[in-house]
């Protein structure tokens, strides 16, 4: 296999919002974040994914971009940003930029211009259709933030498509103008000096002709387009000519943001062959616990339903098809430890163990800010103290609309609501988490003066640097890069154990998913002389014979097999 920097480095993802505000506006800042790079290098990230910091009106806190080449006021400058590029250069670091492309903002100029008249020079490079014949939306789809995915506009009597929020509408990518703006703006950008892309939901920018009702067997007001734009019929002419006209010229890092996708379909956008993008981010385990009603309708699961989706993508993507992204939470999804591991009595062993999963098998690790401090999900009381707009479309919808029990529905956002993650880092145990002197834009989780960043640095046992272990780990050991995953005690409902193997050297990983004791039992057919111990998160008695013996709750260990 190919050595490739983006396949051996360790990525965290900031969210700008949250991370670290500098001018007391209660806003994090592109300012704050260069105070805080020496505090990632010392972790040991290598790249650096910033979620969206351009200009933008902020329905969806910058996910609706009004200009692609500015930056958002309330984040700084282009000179600060500048400075950020060649501060991350200096040290070593690399920076990828996200990429919103599937949509942009109501009011960014080219729909300021499209929505004026039928005949606009910008007109086509939205997606624009009049009503059906009895007077209602153009189709039956739903926004994935509730409601119609389209939006009356008055001036021109006709409907955009939205398939998030109304400020957010969708760019037709059947327009080659459209196409080429966009790769004359990441041009742009990688001639900056940047180091890649994250795209943000790349593959719904291709949708089916004719744009057909989705089936409503349940006779809802709004159905599930998915099928009619989720890897949509021309995906793939799109991102091999994005590739060859602009990112085939750089080295850089591409990974798509990929929801519905499958590891057969993944082959397609990532295979070497394809020419399209590295990565992919899927959304199989963020799904785990998605009912039929969809994300707020949280159903139980097993761990082997857990390992059965991360083994599958192992396979799937490995012996040379493609490669994984790794990732337990991010800026939309509850925090890791709160969701798959124990945010209270094993907080430190569980988020530790998650960890060790997240850097042991094959892919390239991404770290969601705070992952690296154990920070946990939020309650607040009411909804009035939650900012997503994504959480407040779905409360108004299920207790305004359809009269549910407002506190049910508090419950489900208290699981699954994006706020979760968003709540501002964690930096110490002064007011506001030392993340603010101001107010802070969404509040900060009142367990800070226990879970903060300072703590962490300056505590041996930490989660922080358990972290660092983990990736100085990996990178001292290629086979946890490169090596193949196989598999072990697949049908075991407490362990999650694999080897990992590259041409004559041997991994083996053990991560205990419960929080008890539990006796483990290498199988008999996992030979070896002896078995070196490369990191675990409790004591590990070195000469402790490893066929037989307990592990503890939420135990980890990875073993050097020779
Ligand atoms: C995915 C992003 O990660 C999310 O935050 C955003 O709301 C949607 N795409 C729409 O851009």
């Amino acid at each position: 296999m190919e050595r490739k920097w983006w396949k051996e480095g360790t990525v965290y993802q900031i969210y700008p919002r949250s991370y670290a505000d500098s001018n007391g506006d209660g806003i994090g800042d592109i300012p704050g974040i260069i105070t805080k790079l020496d505090y990632l290098k010392n972790l040991g990230i290598d790249i650096i994914w910033l979620s969206p910091v351009y200009q933008s009106p902020n329905d969806d806190n910058g996910y609706d971009i009004s200009d692609y080449q500015a930056i958002m006021d309330e984040f700084g400058t282009m000179s600060d940003w500048d400075q950020l590029l060649q501060e991350l250069h200096d040290r070593g670091m690399k920076l990828i930029m996200d990429l919103v492309v599937n949509h942009n903002s109501d009011e960014h100029r080219w729909f300021v211009e499209s929505r004026k008249s039928l005949d606009n020079p910008y007109r086509d490079y939205y997606i624009w259709r009049a009503a059906k014949a009895d007077g209602t939306e153009p189709n039956n789809w739903e926004s994935i933030f509730s409601g119609s995915t389209w939006q009356h506009d008055e001036q021109t009597d006709q409907y955009y498509l939205h398939l998030f929020a109304k400020k957010q509408p969708d760019l037709n990518w059947e327009n080659p103008k459209v196409r080429q703006e966009v790769y004359d703006m990441m041009t742009w950008w990688l001639d900056k000096g940047i180091d890649g892309f994250r795209m943000d939901v790349i593959n719904m920018i291709s949708k089916v002709e004719g744009l057909p009702d989705a089936p409503n067997p349940e006779g809802r007001k709004y159905a599930s387009g998915g099928d009619y734009f989720m890897n949509g019929p021309k995906i793939h002419e799109y991102l091999r000519e994005m590739n060859e006209q602009v990112l085939s010229k750089y080295d850089i890092m591409t990974v798509g943001e990929t929801p519905g996708v499958t590891p057969e379909q993944a082959i397609d956008y990532v295979n070497d062959d394809r020419h399209e993008l590295q990565m992919l981010f899927q959304f199989e385990l963020m799904d785990i616990d998605s009912g039929p009603g969809g994300k707020w309708n949280v159903v139980p699961y097993t761990l082997t339903d857990f390992k059965r989706i991360m083994s599958k993508w192992q396979y799937g993507l490995g012996r040379g098809k493609g490669w994984n992204s790794l990732y337990l939470n991010n800026h939309d999804q509850p925090r890791m430890v709160s969701r798959f591991g124990d945010d209270s009595t094993y907080r430190l062993e569980s988020a530790k163990m998650l960890g060790t999963l997240l850097h042991t098998l094959q892919g390239t690790p991404y770290i969601y800010q705070g992952e690296e401090i154990g920070m946990t999900n939020v309650k607040f009381d009411t909804i009035e103290h939650y900012q997503d707009i994504e959480t407040h479309n779905m409360y108004n919808e299920k207790v305004h609309q359809e009269g549910q029990d407002p506190a049910k529905v508090m419950e489900s956002i208290y699981i699954k609501g994006r706020d979760n993650a968003r709540t501002p880092m964690q930096w110490d145990d002064s007011e506001h988490a030392g993340f603010t002197t101001g107010t802070p834009w969404l509040q900060v989780n009142p367990n800070y003066p226990q879970i903060n960043a300072k703590q962490a640095v300056s505590d041996p046992n930490s989660i922080y640097n358990y972290y660092k272990r983990l990736i100085q780990t990996r990178r001292d050991n290629l086979v946890l890069v490169y090596g193949e995953f196989d598999e072990l005690l697949s049908d075991s409902e407490t362990f999650y154990a694999y080897t990992r193997t590259l041409n004559e050297e041997r991994v083996l990983v053990i991560l205990n998913f419960t929080c008890s004791d539990q006796a483990f039992e290498l199988p008999k057919e996992v030979t070896y002389q002896t078995a070196e111990l490369l990191i675990s998160n409790y004591e590990v008695d070195p000469a402790q014979d490893i066929r037989n013996f307990t592990t503890r709750p939420y135990e980890a260990r990875v073993y050097r097999l020779n």
